[in-house]
């Protein structure tokens, strides 16, 4: 039964109110029991039975919520350096990928890996997640793109979840491209989805979303539509790659499958923030990759100021985002998506745990949520994003239990 005591600033990020309203409580302190937070509030008013309780010092620094990381494609087998260094010299993701590379080559190198070695290498990229004070995570499958390789990459989300601490959610992202060996045969691909895969997740538990990438390059609004349809039917709900490299109408889609989620929203039209705003969907905005292919990024302050909530997260991925590195995107989005700090906070938090499903459990420091945070070395969150460091976190903790610790600090 311990209490964090001496917080200089605790950004609770409720929920309720504007993007920009993260509920801060100055000389706070925070109680939690059994994994959940049972009580949080300036520390003066810290109810008298958990004043003896043991005692763990902040040290006047920054207590924010543990970050979400609500998209990433953490299982991959290679690098693809060598497409950096093309894209760099002018040739373009989509000529790289219609000249079989892109995707399609990360595709073979995940294939060409056993389960085990994949779990090895998410559990390498995980030991450098936690730090950053990161403690739940998105996972998407989609380089494996066949009944045994989609279905090998979300057993090994499985383990990692079962081995925590770090909290895994599972997408299943089957319809990330068509793979080579049904290029004339899309019907076939669709079919192996809808007939084969999903009913196999499904049965097993093994993804709670549906993602696809809606895009020329990739599957078709109607294409989309007829998965989701599907995957509603078997419990999984959509989340959608949603406009980003050309406008789709993927924005639109997702409003009207009633997707938790619209991920990356580069190209997206007014009309599809209106229809966002209007179905309450969240709008991911994922700087790193906006950064990585040169795009202008998304119309953010539109969004916000349309009533759509944007969270933030990296999109880690091997090809157009190869950093797991959140406070990094974080930062991104308040430079290039003018995003103040605050917003961008609660869009790494609560607002990231409604994309993906988990906004009453976790995201906020509240009693009877997750007691799932970060101590920050910074005296409040603007300083933090301001101060770019390889790593600001003293602490991260899951459950209640302390699960890194930054070297030095006892
Ligand atoms: O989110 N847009 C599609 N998927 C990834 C990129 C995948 C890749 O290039 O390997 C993304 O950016
Ligand atoms: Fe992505």
């Amino acid at each position: 039964m311990p209490v964090l005591t001496n917080i200089g600033l605790l950004a609770t990020c409720r929920p309720e109110g504007p993007q920009d309203q993260i509920h801060p409580i100055r000389s706070a302190a925070l109680a939690w029991d059994n994994g959940s937070i049972l009580w949080a509030g300036p520390e003066a008013d810290l109810p008298s039975p958990y004043r003896t309780w043991e005692a763990l010092d902040a040290g006047g620094k920054l207590v924010i919520p543990g970050l979400i990381d609500c998209h990433t494609h953490l299982a991959f087998g290679g690098w693809r350096a060598d497409e950096f260094a093309q894209r760099l010299a002018g040739r373009s993701y989509l000529d790289i990928a219609a000249a079989g590379g892109g995707i399609a080559s990360t595709v073979r190198d995940t294939r060409a890996l056993s389960e085990e070695a994949l779990l090895e290498r998410c559990r390498s990229f995980v030991e450098e997640i936690l730090p950053l004070g990161v403690t739940t995570l998105e996972c998407k499958s989609g380089y494996g793109l066949s009944l045994e390789d989609e279905l090998k990459i979300l057993r090994v989300y499985r383990r990692l979840a079962d081995e925590g601490p770090l909290r895994i959610v599972s997408t299943f992202l089957g319809a990330h491209v068509v793979p080579s060996e049904y290029r004339d045969r899309r019907a076939d691909y669709l079919a192996l989805l809808t007939d084969q895969l999903l009913p196999r997740i499904a049965a097993e538990g093994l993804a709670e979303f549906c993602d696809a990438f809606v895009e020329e390059s990739a599957f078709s609004v109607d294409e989309a539509r007829a998965l989701f349809r599907v995957a509603g039917e078997m419990g999984l709900r959509a989340k959608i790659h949603a406009d980003q490299l050309t406008n789709g109408r993927g924005a639109q889609l997702a409003a009207e499958v009633n997707a938790v989620s619209a991920e990356h929203l580069e190209c997206i039209s007014e009309e599809g923030i209106r229809a966002l705003a209007e179905a309450g969907v969240v709008a991911v905005s994922l700087p790193v990759a906006t950064l990585y292919l040169g795009q202008s990024p998304p119309p953010v302050r539109r969004m916000i100021q349309a009533g759509v909530s944007v969270a933030v997260a990296t999109d880690f991925n091997p090809g157009t985002a190869p950093s797991f590195h959140l406070p990094l995107a974080m930062t991104l989005a308040c430079t290039r998506q003018r995003m103040t700090p605050a917003e961008v906070l609660k869009g790494a938090t609560v607002l990231a745990a409604r994309a993906v499903g988990r906004e009453k459990t976790a995201g906020s420091l509240e009693a009877g949520k997750v007691a799932d945070f970060a101590l920050i070395d910074a005296p409040d969150v603007e300083t933090w994003l301001y101060h770019f460091r390889g790593n600001a976190c003293l602490l991260s903790v899951v459950a209640g239990e302390v699960c890194w610790r930054s070297p030095g600090r006892n």
